[in-house]
C-alpha cells in the first residue's frame, strides 16, 4: 500500500514535473538555436555566444536538480519501518546539521525530551525530512542579524500521545502566499529552490500515519511540528 501511495505522488507530481522541465528545456532550444544564428554570421560576436552557452549550463543544472530531486524520493521505496528512539535518529545526523547551520553563519540547538516512547519508522526517511526542515529555517534566516540566526530543533510528547519534533527559526517567517501554497510542489521563493522539499517531506511523514503542520514562531520565524504516532513501549 506503501508502495502504491508512494508512485501515487509520483504520479500526481508527472503533470508538474513536465510543465516545470519544459522550462529549462525551452531555454536550452531557444539559446542553441541562437548560437547557431550567430556563428553563421561573418564576425560572429563571442561574447554574446558565452552568454548563450552560460545560460545553457544553467538551465540544465537547473533541470537536474529537479530530476535529482524526484529520482530520490523514487530511490527511497520500499519503506523500512522499525522501532526507533527519535532522539537517537537525530543524534545520528546531528553533525551534519551542525555543519550545515556553521555553513549558513548560524547556529543549531536541540532539545531532545527525555524518556519518549519508541515510534515506527523509516529512519533515513524521517532524517531527509529533518534535514530538509532545517535547511528551509537556516535558508530563511540568511538575512537576519547574526546573534539571532539559531536553529532550534526539539522533541517532545503531545498530549495525545504522539511524539513530535519541532524544528523552529527566526527568520522573517512565511509570507501568506506561501502559507497558501506551502505543500504544493515546485512552490518555491528561491532562485535555486525546486519547491520539492515541503512537498516530498510532507509526503513522507503522511506515509508514516503522521503530520507535518506549521505555525509561526514567537516572537517571529517559523515553526515546523513532525507528528508521529507512538508504539507501545517494548515489555
Ligand atoms: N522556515 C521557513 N521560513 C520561511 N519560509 C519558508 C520556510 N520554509 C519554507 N519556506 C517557504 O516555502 C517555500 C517552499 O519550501 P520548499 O522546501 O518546499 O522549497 P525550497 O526550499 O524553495 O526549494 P528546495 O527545498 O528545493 O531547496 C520556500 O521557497 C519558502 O518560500
Ligand atoms: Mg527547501
Amino acid at each position: 500500500m506503501l508502495q502504491v501511495s508512494r508512485l501515487a505522488t509520483i504520479g500526481e507530481m508527472a503533470a508538474g514535473v513536465a510543465h516545470e522541465l519544459n522550462q529549462p528545456l525551452t531555454a536550452i532550444a531557444n539559446y542553441a538555436q541562437a548560437c547557431d544564428r550567430l556563428l553563421a554570421r561573418p564576425a560572429a560576436n563571442l561574447e554574446d555566444i558565452h552568454t548563450a552557452l552560460r545560460e545553457i549550463a544553467a538551465q540544465a543544472v537547473r533541470a537536474g536538480d529537479i530530476l535529482r530531486r524526484l529520482r530520490s524520493l523514487a530511490r527511497s521505496q520500499p519503506m523500512r519501518r522499525e522501532r526507533a528512539d527519535i532522539n537517537a535518529v537525530i543524534e545520528e545526523i546531528l553533525d551534519l546539521l551542525t555543519a550545515d547551520a556553521r555553513a549558513h553563519r548560524g547556529m543549531l540547538k536541540f532539545e531532545p525530551a527525555p524518556a519518549l516512547p519508541p515510534v515506527s519508522i523509516d529512519s533515513v526517511q524521517l532524517q531527509h525530512v529533518i534535514v530538509n526542515l532545517v535547511r528551509n529555517g537556516l535558508e530563511a534566516q540568511a538575512d537576519s542579524a547574526s546573534e539571532t540566526r539559531e536553529l532550534c530543533v526539539r522533541t517532545g510528547l503531545c498530549t495525545g500521545g504522539e511524539v513530535e519534533i519541532a524544528i523552529c527559526d527566526n527568520g522573517p517567517g512565511l509570507s501568506p502566499q506561501a502559507l497558501e501554497r506551502l505543500f504544493d510542489p515546485f512552490f518555491s521563493t528561491k532562485p535555486e529552490g525546486t519547491g520539492l522539499g515541503l512537498a516530498i517531506s510532507n509526503t513522507v511523514v503522511r506515509a508514516h500515519d503522521g503530520s507535518l503542520v506549521h505555525q509561526p514562531n514567537q516572537p517571529r520565524g517559523a515553526c515546523f511540528y513532525i507528528r508521529l504516532p507512538s508504539e507501545p513501549a517494548a515489555a
